[in-house]
């Protein structure tokens, strides 16, 4: 039997449009769009039918960059694929890419297990993944051609975190190469690794120990050294290139440079680099520690440059990058030296609000609204127009959002399984008021009605994006 829903009367928005128009949704699809008042949409018949006068009805949030339970430092991301999806729905996300670890001396395909085993039967909302690469070889690089065919068509590598994810540049090299021969997209954690952990050794020889010194031993030129050398690894390799969490200017300035040269050269910010500083790092009683993450939060100044470089499309997505740790018992590990703090923030629920606070301050325009934060990361992650717009053929994961609607943003009141908020008492205009994942309700009217296991593993085609 087949569902139909239609979403009445709301300002339909996508990358490309703004229409007032009717959206009718069947059997999980949008089937088709009219616009509001027109002969065309009033035939459109329905069991369900939502009332979205005065609202958006915008695409559901792509958030290509989550770690759900991530084991990191000695502890594990605290949102499960259960909590952490269901925090992402309320916040208007309804995919995202998680990051599947390949472990030193084990095979891709037993991280990928590990991480299916991990999402498959929990999540409210669709998932899909990234590889990450931490042992380049000749039975890895194999097995990267498997993965692309299967879906699992973008991985990562550090060039930061030695003896643990770290590759060398004859690794990146390699993969790279082999990312050039079968469509897969390296995306890139560029930090100098090497030259920080010296930097850290020293710090904490000098008795610096608290959190703000994470910021400044992981400096803005060893994330441009890093970004510049990678896309440099690319270039020869004949290979496009994504950098993630992108959070100094200078690295945006190599990016730019590479882009204004033509290269397939990408990059990603987070919302922590648009709202965050390292005023944050800096409160007081190991406050900062909540605020650690790396690449690190930098002085406000590098704001403006990401906020132009996301106007001018230096920076193409805007992810998450979601690691949550609690401040009791897990950053807590890093009392006495900051380099022992689990590295990630939360906020994956928050980042479409965020971000509609960035068009309600002029930063961007409603469409690059849902350009960065939807479509992009859709096309870029092969799964556009699946996911990411509203089209007729496309994944009815659909947002009404209600503009006018005024938040404060705090642990209180939030679902992210973790004990803090890193945009605590942040009063924020726009609130996510109904969400639709595959045409189901997971979302009604501000009351969770989604399940563990309604969301599904979305295998992926190579990257979509040239632009
Ligand atoms: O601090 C961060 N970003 N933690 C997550 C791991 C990574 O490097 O993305
Ligand atoms: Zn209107
Ligand atoms: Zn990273
Ligand atoms: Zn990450």
């Amino acid at each position: 039997m087949s569902r139909r829903t239609v979403i009445r009367g709301g300002l339909v928005i996508t990358a490309s449009d703004e229409i007032h128009a009717d959206v009718l949704i069947e059997d999980g699809r949008i089937a088709a769009l009219a616009a509001s008042g027109t002969p065309a949409a009033e035939a459109f018949g329905a069991e369900h039918v939502i009332d979205a006068t005065g609202k958006y009805v915008i695409p559901g949030g792509v958030d290509a960059h989550t770690h759900m339970e991530l084991p990191f430092g000695g502890t594990f991301a605290s949102d499960t694929f259960e909590t952490g999806t269901r925090a992402a729905a309320w916040g208007g996300t309804t995919t995202i890419v998680d990051f599947a670890v390949q472990s030193v001396g084990r095979t891709l395909r037993e991280g990928l297990d590990t991480w299916h085993a991990k999402a498959e039967g929990n999540c409210a909302i669709d998932y899909a993944f990234h590889m990450i690469v931490s042992d380049v070889n000749d039975e890895t690089l194999k097995e990267m051609d498997l993965l692309v065919e299967e879906g699992v068509t973008s991985f990562k590598q550090f060039m930061a975190y030695p003896g643990v994810f770290y590759s060398d540049d004859g690794q990146i090299l390699r993969a790279m190469q082999r990312s050039a021969e079968n469509g897969g997209l390296i995306m890139m954690h560029a930090e100098n690794g090497i030259a920080i952990d010296v930097l850290v050794e020293q710090a904490l020889a000098r008795g610096e120990t608290d959190p703000r010194h994470h910021g400044e031993v992981r400096k803005a030129l060893l994330e441009a050294e890093a970004t510049h050398r990678a896309i440099r690894l690319a270039q020869v390799a004949g290979a496009p290139l994504y950098v993630v969490h992108v959070s100094a200017m200078e690295a945006v300035a190599e990016l730019a440079r590479a882009r204004d040269e033509g290269r397939p050269v990408f990059g990603e910010t987070c919302p922590q680099y648009l709202f965050l500083s390292t005023d944050n790092l800096a409160e007081p009683g190991f406050e900062g520690a909540k605020y650690v993450c790396s690449t690190p939060l930098r002085p406000r100044e590098h704001q403006a440059r990401l906020w132009q470089g996301l106007r001018t499309n230096d920076l193409q997505v805007v992810s998450t990058d979601h690691c949550p740790f609690c401040f009791t018992g897990q950053k807590e590990l890093g009392r006495g030296d900051f380099s022992k703090i689990p590295n990630g923030l939360p906020g994956v629920e928050n980042r479409m609000d965020l971000l509609h606070q960035a068009v309600v301050d002029g930063h961007i325009s409603r469409r690059r609204w849902i350009e960065i934060a939807c479509a992009t990361p859709a096309r870029m992650f092969g799964m556009y127009p699946k996911k990411g717009t509203i089209t007729p053929g496309a994944d009815a994961d659909v947002v009404v959002y209600d503009p006018h609607a005024e938040q404060v943003m705090s642990a209180e009141t939030h679902h992210m399984n973790v004990d803090y908020s890193a945009y605590e008492g942040k009063r924020t205009t726009g609130r996510v008021e109904t969400v639709l994942s595959r045409g189901v309700p997971v979302i009604d009217r501000r009351e969770y009605t989604g399940r563990a296991g309604h969301g599904v593993w979305t295998p992926r085609s190579t990257c979509q994006y040239l632009d």
